[in-house]
């Protein structure tokens, strides 16, 4: 569904992703871990539109997606939950939502109803500011967001970073639930332990360039990735 091809970036020249390759298939959930500064959200990024590759490709749907503007890949079905969530606090759960619809495929009541049954609690705060939101709650509230754009593929960057652990379990269940539905995810992490437990593959990347990728039994059977990326000792 979603193939990156030797893509390199750089900002002013210093090279933030060298050569990137990756794949994710319709239906599966695909992790992206790695260190602080790896590249992670350069790669996600660029994959939405908001920064430039210096070379390489990028095709969903067979679609080349380089080059084009952000809310164009919106309408091509990729959903972008940023890192940091940029919920604006100063709207209320309503007005957040309706920025989903405007940079998608327009608004549709079954799909509105759909996303606020699987968050009940936007339901509850729906005309209350969005400041009053937990962490966890503006997480789902960003999630929610992306979701009625329609998105074929969902990438999200970072979603659990900051997060009490309940929520973090609660996002993770999220994901575990959206991919049962048929949504694709595109993963990004610095919870490294529990994204190669929950993705299909996962990949690490280390200043710009792919590790290693692999399913939990493959990545966790190789003693380099244990120690440097999962925090384990060996
Ligand atoms: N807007 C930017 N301008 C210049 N350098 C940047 C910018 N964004 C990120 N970088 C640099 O690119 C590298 C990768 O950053 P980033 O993609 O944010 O990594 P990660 O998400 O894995 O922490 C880092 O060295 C970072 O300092
Ligand atoms: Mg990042």
């Amino acid at each position: 569904m979603l193939r990156v091809e030797g893509l390199s970036v750089a900002y002013r020249k210093v090279p933030a992703l060298s050569e990137v390759t990756l794949e994710v298939g319709e239906g599966q959930l695909v992790g992206l871990i790695g260190p602080n500064g790896a590249g992670k959200s350069t790669l996600v990024k660029t994959i939405a539109g908001l920064v430039k590759a210096t070379s390489g490709s990028i095709v969903f749907d067979g679609n080349s997606l380089l080059g084009k503007a952000t809310e164009d890949i919106v309408r091509l079905g990729v959903g972008f939950v940023p890192e940091g969530r940029h919920i604006f606090q100063t709207l209320s759960v309503e007005e957040n939502l309706s920025l989903g619809y405007a940079s998608g495929r327009g608004f549709d009541a079954s799909t509105h109803d759909a996303v606020l049954d699987r968050f009940p609690i936007l339901r509850r705060y729906y005309r209350d500011s969005a400041a009053g939101l937990s962490g966890g709650e503006q997480q789902q509230l960003a999630i929610a967001r992306a979701l009625l754009a329609r998105p074929r593929l969902l990438i999200l960057d970072e979603p659990s970073l900051g997060l009490a652990p309940l929520m973090v379990d609660s996002v993770f269940e999220v994901l575990v639930s959206l991919q049962r539905d048929g949504v694709t995810i595109l993963l990004v992490e610095q919870n490294a332990s529990r994204t190669v437990a929950t993705a299909d593959r996962t990949y690490v990347l280390g200043a710009g360039h792919i590790r290693a990728q692999g399913t939990s039994a493959e990545l966790l059977s190789r003693e380099d990735m244990l120690e440097t990326y999962l925090g384990k000792k060996v």
